[in-house]
This record gives C-alpha cells, sequence and structure tokens, in this order.
C-alpha cells in the first residue's frame, strides 16, 4: 500500500488542557507537540507518528513520498458541530433576531432545495468552502427534503469525508412547501437512515428543527426514531432567543420549560447536540448534564443574531458537556479559526476566559468527543483515521509582521485564531488526501 510521509510542527491534544501551563512537558500532558515530526499515513489512516529524524534512522522514510510541509503546523481537521449546509447563500442577510431571520430569508432560502440541481450544486460549493477552512467532519442540517440530504451524503462520499446529516423534521410554524408531516417525516428520516446511517464515512442525525416547528406528534415520532437507532445522532436548537423560548412554553404549555419538552419526547442523551444554549434556568442544565446532552456553543450565529453570551464556565461547573460551532447562516464564517475568535470575544465579555490550547483542543479532540467520535477523529495517533489541517501563521502581510514577535506555540495558536481565516489553511487532508489544493473554484 502506498505509504506518505508528512513532515512538519505537529500538535495534537490528549484531552481537554487546564491551563496554558497544562502542556506536553509534564507526565500525562495535555497535547504532544513535536518540532519536526513526521506523521505516516497509508490506507486513509494514520499509521505512525513522531520525530521526523527518528524515522528517517528506523529506515521508515524509505519507499515512501515525503510531503515537506515545514515551517507550518499540522493539528487534526477541524470539526463543526452545528451548521446548515442549505444556508450557504444566505450568510450576512439582515435582520434583528431569530425569528425575524427565520421568516424573511431562511424559509425562503430552504425552500430552494425542492430542486435536487440545486441541492447537488450548493453541497458541492459546501463542501469545497469547509475543505477551504481546514474542516473535515461537520454535523449538518439538511432542508425539509430528503433528496437535500441525498445530495449532501453522496458529496460527502466523493471527498471521502467523515460528515453527519439530517432532514430537518418540520411540520407547523412554516410556508406550507417546507412542512412535512409527523408520519412522512418519520418514513423519509427512516429511509434516509438506512441508505446512510454507517455508509463509507457517513452517520445521520435526526433533526427535528425545534419545538416551534414540530406538533407533539413529530417530537413523538422524532423519539421514536432515536429510541430505534439510538447510535444516530439527534440535533436540534434550544434556548437560543428569548423571544423562540416565550413561544416554545407557549406551544408546549405542561412542559417546565424548554429543554423539558425535548425530555418529555425521549431526545436527550449523550448522542443529543443542542445549538446554542444560552437561556437555560438552573431545572435545564441539570437536565443537560444528567442526560449527558451536548450544549453546542455558536458564537459567530450568536453575535450576528444577537442572541446572547454563552455561558461556558457556567455550564461547565455542571457538568454539562460542550461542543463549539460555525453554525452557517446564523453564523457569519464557514472555519473554526473565525469561530474560535468570536468565540474567545464572547467569554471576555461574560468574564470568563479560554486560552488557546483550550480553544483548539475544542475544535479538534473536544468536537471528537462530544460527537463519541475521539476513537476516529479529531486527534492524530496511529489507527486514526487521516483527517489533518495544515496552518500557516504567516498567511497574510499583518500575521507575517506579528509572527516576528511571537516566541511561544500558545502565542502562534492564538494568533492564527485571532488574526487566520482559510487564508491560514495551507492543506486540508481528508482520509489521507490532499483536498484543497485540488479544488475546483479559486
Ligand atoms: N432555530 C431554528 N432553526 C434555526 C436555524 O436555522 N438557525 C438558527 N440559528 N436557529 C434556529
Ligand atoms: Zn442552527
Amino acid at each position: 500500500m502506498e505509504k506518505t510521509i508528512l513532515r512538519a510542527r505537529v500538535l495534537t491534544f490528549h484531552r481537554a488542557p487546564f491551563g496554558l501551563e497544562d502542556g506536553v512537558l509534564k507526565e500525562g500532558g495535555a497535547f504532544t507537540y513535536l518540532e519536526d515530526g513526521g506523521i505516516t499515513l497509508s490506507g486513509g489512516h494514520v499509521t505512525a507518528l513522531g520525530d521526523f529524524s527518528t524515522m528517517e534512522t528506523s529506515g521508515e522514510t524509505s519507499g515512501a513520498q515525503v510531503i515537506d510541509h515545514r515551517p507550518h503546523l499540522i493539528l487534526p481537521g477541524f470539526i463543526d458541530t452545528h451548521i446548515h449546509y442549505v444556508q450557504s447563500q444566505i450568510l450576512a442577510s439582515y435582520a434583528g433576531s431569530l425569528l425575524e431571520w427565520l421568516e424573511t430569508y431562511t424559509f425562503l432560502e430552504e425552500q430552494k432545495f425542492a430542486s435536487p440541481d440545486h441541492a447537488a450544486r450548493i453541497s458541492s460549493c459546501f463542501f469545497d468552502e469547509l475543505v477551504r477552512h481546514g474542516t473535515t467532519t461537520a454535523v449538518a442540517y439538511g432542508s425539509v427534503h430528503a433528496a437535500s440530504v441525498d445530495a449532501f451524503f453522496a458529496e460527502a462520499e466523493r471527498r471521502n469525508l467523515r460528515m453527519i446529516c439530517g432532514k430537518v423534521m418540520m411540520d407547523r410554524e412554516a410556508p406550507d412547501a417546507l412542512r412535512d408531516t409527523a408520519q412522512s417525516s418519520y418514513d423519509d428520516s427512516k429511509s434516509l437512515i438506512d441508505r446512510w446511517h454507517g455508509r463509507g464515512r457517513g452517520l445521520y442525525a435526526i433533526t427535528p428543527r425545534f419545538a416551534i416547528t414540530s406538533t407533539p406528534a413529530q417530537l413523538e415520532a422524532a423519539g421514536a426514531l432515536l429510541a430505534a437507532h439510538p447510535d444516530c445522532y439527534l440535533q436540534t436548537h434550544l434556548g437560543e432567543n428569548a423571544e423562540e423560548i416565550r413561544y416554545s412554553q407557549d406551544l408546549y404549555p405542561e412542559a417546565p420549560d424548554y429543554t423539558g419538552i425535548y425530555e418529555a419526547f425521549g431526545l436527550l442523551g449523550p448522542r443529543s447536540l443542542l445549538g446554542h444554549c444560552i437561556h437555560l434556568t438552573d431545572r435545564e442544565i441539570g437536565v443537560l448534564a444528567e442526560t449527558k446532552s451536548v450544549a453546542v456553543f455558536c458564537p459567530t450565529s450568536n453575535l450576528f443574531l444577537g442572541s446572547g453570551l454563552f455561558d461556558r464556565a457556567g455550564l461547565q461547573a455542571q457538568g454539562v458537556r460542550i461542543g463549539i460551532a460555525t453554525d452557517v447562516g446564523g453564523g457569519t464564517n464557514f472555519g473554526l479559526l473565525r469561530t474560535l475568535d468570536e468565540g474567545y470575544k464572547v467569554l471576555q465579555l461574560r468574564g470568563e476566559r479560554m486560552d488557546p490550547f483550550q480553544s483548539f483542543h475544542m475544535a479538534t479532540r473536544g468536537n471528537a468527543e462530544a460527537l463519541g467520535l475521539s476513537d476516529r477523529v479529531g486527534s492524530i495517533a496511529p489507527g486514526m483515521e487521516a483527517d489533518l489541517v495544515v496552518l500557516d501563521a504567516r498567511a497574510t502581510p499583518a500575521m507575517a509582521l506579528r509572527m516576528e514577535t511571537v516566541s511561544t506555540l500558545a502565542e502562534e495558536l492564538f494568533l492564527l485564531q485571532t488574526m487566520g481565516d482559510d487564508r491560514a489553511v495551507v492543506e486540508t487532508y481528508g482520509g489521507g488526501r490532499p483536498l484543497k489544493s485540488g479544488r475546483t473554484r479559486p
């Protein structure tokens, strides 16, 4: 089998860092950092990681194709735990808040996905953007149309990327053209699961959009699907916006709170990904912790839609699992670098800190753990899938100028997240193949 060795500086996390000092030097440190590292790739997996010089002396490099990425930095490919691929053309749509934005732009845009040709085209553009930004795994929302999810997985399969997606279930409070029924959403989701879940690198997420757009009968259908397919994910939105919360409680008056709606239908659990989770009561936070559900921090979206400031420390203190995500198209950028930067600023406004080791852990291994996939993606080690990003901290003149004064890895990472974007992504490897340099669009 063909063997490739990537040579560069390499950073990979073993666990969440406690702080800036919790590095590689200590026994049981949070990460491994190699100044002159070698990553051996074969059959779509990492087969070895070590010092390049040691690989040379041991003969590991003989017969291998060596790709020299020095002086750049290789990390595991970024993971995005919440993104709407069908909103790729409505980033930067001017609206006051969530419900206005949904009604004015989103529900119109998603109607276009009744056309399989449109879904195929946007899927292709969407994956180009992910790759351009260094993202190798994403948890995506399709539209209500099952064919939008077929188009997504077909494109993911072509690029050999580990992707998660689901058809949105929505049977009320939306235009006719975007409404399914409890039964049709069950049937369509079930056949998508049969078609795509576990096929190649694809995994399925059962996707009731949010409580407002689902009748009790539909949430019951979502619960039945999850019970029948416990290895699928469940994704939805929770506690994003004050108006949304009030309306949800009006529609489900018997629930103690918003989280209680999902709880009553058996939708919470370790594979449940809840976008936003900004405005939650202590009871709701306790339920998320108890059920091991994941609260997904979507900073660019939360700022753009004026939704509020995520309380990372508060949720963590109560034991809630956390992921980070772009939430395109409420979110304003396809990449994790801009997302980490905005996340940092949100936490600054709350008086909370997130150091750069914690940030980059979150965008890689942390999100893999949130998805229960850390044995396959999110770090660089023998046996892991070969999904990698190559970053250049001197990608723009301003970054290069700032790099003249940088002397530590932590400073470099912080510069990458604060000043970096897709220009800092030199290459993205998916399943061991370079995907960015070979892309067709500029
Ligand atoms: N809540 C329900 N649907 C959506 C959506 O598409 N984006 C965001 N940000 N919140 C939602
Ligand atoms: Zn969302």
